[in-house]
């Protein structure tokens, strides 16, 4: 039975290019998950967009003496070519700078206080006598209170991972320039999480026990240690969505509060461009529907916590606003993968010292594939990994050009020679073929399991060790020898390894889609395994946009066995990975830093 799957992804600060630490912490997770659901026929919507107001973008703009909407559009080109060309394929991928975004944060805003989930505040915050303006959360720094950590941010510490209250920080200083800010007083809405406490723990109860232990703990950790508190969600800045009240224009919605509604807006954007206005419906107000959230480690309580409490504080209501007959509530998160952080070489990422491995300068030396399959390899999914240009070199050459890229050339060059593409009649296959058929077959179960848990890096590794397999049975059954004396055994032997090669294609089609879609044409195909990724302009009330469409409608990849026949028709094959030479090793660690 098909199964509605969200594939909701992290929506990438428009103020810094991609680097692969962003990559492997949630776009790349997300992509591979929706792939393997399409295959398996499952009904995906996956979006994101760009987190077009973060403060961060408003002190980029002012370093640079631009505006605010030149950065965020600047980076947002940036993002849509790089996820085109790594093969990201968001179903939308937009803005929070849309007028339906507005729209719908300021709903879900108006909601919210007309359900009694927010109350009115007088606050001290950071004020900058500096700048004469008030600061940003994240660009106050200074020692956690609760852990001592002298490097916290005042709304987060990502030592403990602790949301703070930013008042409390102690040992204050701007990370703009230094100065000491003061607090001053100001007016705010507060989300009352006090009072959603027990529905976000019924929540998170309810899913503890297949949740990555890291991200059950940091979520209910704090609701244990601490309990939840009113968290203000406006802010006094102008580059953003303003509070929809009366004497609150002057104010914007927090960047945090609305950028996690951003996965419901895209979802509302996307039904219009189909023409289908309830679309989103089929993932957010139907119980059946399974929601995944692709984030880093350092989302967690947005996701876990606020996201999930902003959901169940509107309620059935954001139906009753729009005029259905049969309200329903909210579908709350079902997966949230949070993927733990990747190092380079030993040491933290930075962008600023240049200390990444960037993803379109990567993409101008390397292929796509090869960039997914050693990020997949490393991914951090139950601790911190570390990127290395030695291992990247090993586990290109020796896994995915030994393994997996030769096994592919070999047999169809070999089988293309001698039976001039055209694939083997095998006469009666033995037991030894049986059961490598069988072995091979059997991954769709195993390596599917494995995806279905998003554990990455095992379905891929099972995939790997599926491929050694089919070596294996060629170094026994040697064909290249055979077919001297034996002509049959040399085509039953060639004929077994295309079939498996040909289901491999598939289960390896969510982690490397551009290498399996080339072989899927060697193999005599002409369809696409997959739909197609363009970018497309829109108009409205805020302007023009840019957004990149996922269109299936040319996809015929299922995931399921070979049903290659003997005399269907194949074309000549080529090398599917590049080997790569050593020196890239110093080469690449040169460019750090
Ligand atoms: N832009 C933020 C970040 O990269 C938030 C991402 S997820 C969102 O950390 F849904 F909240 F936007
Ligand atoms: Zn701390």
């Amino acid at each position: 039975m098909s199964e509605n799957i969200l594939v909701a992804v992290a929506w990438p600060y428009a103020n810094a290019e991609i680097h692969a630490g962003n990559l492997v912490g949630s776009y790349l997770p997300a992509d591979i998950v929706a792939r393997y659901h399409r295959l398996k026929g499952n009904k995906v919507l996956m979006v994101s967009g760009s987190d077009a107001h973060g403060t961060p973008i408003t002190v980029r703009a002012d370093a640079e003496g631009t505006t605010s909407q030149a950065v965020y559009q600047r980076y947002h080109t940036g993002f849509l070519e790089l996820f085109q060309s790594m093969g990201i394929s968001y179903d939308l991928f937009t803005s929070t700078h849309t007028s339906n975004h507005f729209a719908t944060s300021q709903t879900m805003f108006t909601t919210l206080l007309k359900n009694g989930f927010l109350y009115k505040e007088k606050q001290f915050q950071w004020y900058s006598p500096s700048q004469k303006r008030f600061l940003p959360d994240r660009y106050v720094e200074g020692t956690c209170y609760l852990c001592g950590f002298e490097g916290a941010r005042s709304d987060q510490c990502d030592n403990c991972g602790n949301l703070l209250e930013a008042s409390k920080l102690l040992n204050p200083r701007s990370k703009i320039d230094g100065s000491v800010p003061e607090l001053r007083e100001t007016e705010h809405f507060f989300l009352d999480l006090a009072t959603l406490q027990q529905d976000v723990t019924d929540f998170l109860n309810e899913r503890q026990n297949y949740w990555r232990p890291n991200v059950v703990r940091q979520s209910l950790g704090q609701i244990q240690t601490e309990g939840l508190r009113g968290r203000p969600i406006t802010r006094d800045l102008d580059w953003g969505i303003p509070v929809p009240l009366e004497g609150w224009d002057q104010k914007c919605l927090y960047v945090w509060f609305e950028a996690v509604i951003g996965y419901l807006s895209a979802s509302i954007e996307w039904s219009k461009l189909e023409g289908n206005n309830a679309a989103w419906r089929d993932w957010w107000k139907n119980e059946k529907a399974k929601t995944f959230y692709f984030i880093g480690k350092d989302n967690i309580p947005f996701h876990a916590i606020i996201w999930p409490a902003e959901l169940i504080g509107v309620g059935k209501q954001f139906d009753e606003l729009y005029g259905e007959k049969d309200p329903q509530k909210f579908v709350l998160p079902y997966d949230v993968p949070a993927n733990e952080f990747l190092n380079l070489e030993g040491k933290k990422i930075s962008g600023s010292r240049n200390w990444a491995v960037w993803g379109k300068d990567f993409l101008s030396r390397y292929d796509p594939d090869a960039f997914r399959y050693y990020l997949t390899s490393i991914m951090p999914e139950t601790r911190d990994s570390d990127w290395d240009w030695e291992e990247f070199y090993h586990r290109n050459n020796d896994e995915l050009v030994a393994t997996w890229g030769n096994l592919a050339n070999r047999v169809l060059s070999f089988a293309y020679k001698y039976w001039e593409g055209v694939v083997p009649d095998p006469g009666a296959l033995t037991t030894i073929d049986i059961q490598l058929l069988e072995t091979i077959e059997g991954g769709f179960d195993s390596v599917g399991r494995e995806l279905e848990q998003v554990h990455l890096r095992a379905a891929l590794a099972e995939v790997m060790r599926l491929a050694s397999e089919v070596n294996k049975y060629l170094d026994q059954t040697a064909p290249w020898t055979s077919i001297k004396e034996d002509k049959l055994a040399a085509a039953r032997a060639i004929f077994v390894a295309m079939k498996a090669i040909d289901s491999l294609k598939i289960m390896f089609a969510p982690f490397l889609p551009f290498t399996s879609q080339q072989l899927h044409e060697f193999l005599g195909y002409s369809d696409q395994l997959f739909g197609t990724q363009h970018v497309e302009e829109v108009q409205d009330d805020l302007g023009s946009h840019t957004i990149l469409r996922y269109d299936p409608s040319s996809a015929a990849g299922e995931w399921k066995a070979s049903d290659l026949q003997p005399g269907a028709r194949f074309i000549k094959p080529a090398p599917l990975f590049k080997k790569l030479d050593e020196s890239i090793i110093a080469e690449e660690r040169q460019r750090l830093g």
